[in-house]
């Protein structure tokens, strides 16, 4: 019985909507680890399957990716509108540089990867896959997608602050 479906773990950022789409990519990672028919979870078994079998594994293999990849797109298209919202100052804008590329980065590299599907079995591919995209999850909300919350954060503090300040002075 697989017992590899795990979601990936990811950090919580304090941001609800970055958050609850990071539940869906971790539960969509999640079920790479349930790709076989037969709920083997171990590489190696496709070879003791029929081709049929694991073309019915690489199909449902190739409909998660597009769901996930597709996903992907969609919640870096997200986050980088926030990175927008931002004040225009350097740290900001470095903080766009770097996580702008960080999300280029793995969309490449998963876009080479998925390449190579035809080239290894159903397993071999869901697997690496989950290890790849749940450690990356991890480390990028650790190093990218907290700071953006928190600094989405401290803008609309800020914000809140100027509204006080000017409800003040409207008074006055
Ligand atoms: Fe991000
Ligand atoms: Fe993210």
């Amino acid at each position: 019985m697989n017992t590899n479906s795990a979601a990936a773990s990811v950090v919580s950022t304090g941001h609800p909507e970055i958050d609850s789409q990071h539940g869906r990519l971790s539960d969509l990672t999640g079920r790479l680890g349930s790709i076989c028919v037969l709920g083997e979870a171990r590489p190696g078994h496709c070879l003791r399957c029929s081709a049929e079998t694991r073309s019915s594994c690489t199909n449902r293999l190739a409909d998660l990716i597009g769901e996930l990849l597709g996903f992907m797109v969609t919640h870096f298209a997200y986050e980088e509108g926030l990175m927008r919202q931002l004040p225009p100052t350097e740290a900001g804008r470095m903080h766009m540089e770097a996580h702008k590329l960080a999300h280029a980065e793995i969309s490449q590299r998963l876009s080479e990867l998925t390449l190579k599907l035809d080239e290894e079995s159903p397993l071999e591919c869901s697997d690496w896959l989950q290890k790849i995209i749940g450690s990356w999850m991890g480390d990028h909300a650790e190093h990218h997608d907290v700071g953006l919350a928190s600094e989405l954060a401290k803008a609309y503090e800020t914000e809140i602050c100027y509204d006080v300040e000017l409800a003040r002075l409207l008074k006055q």
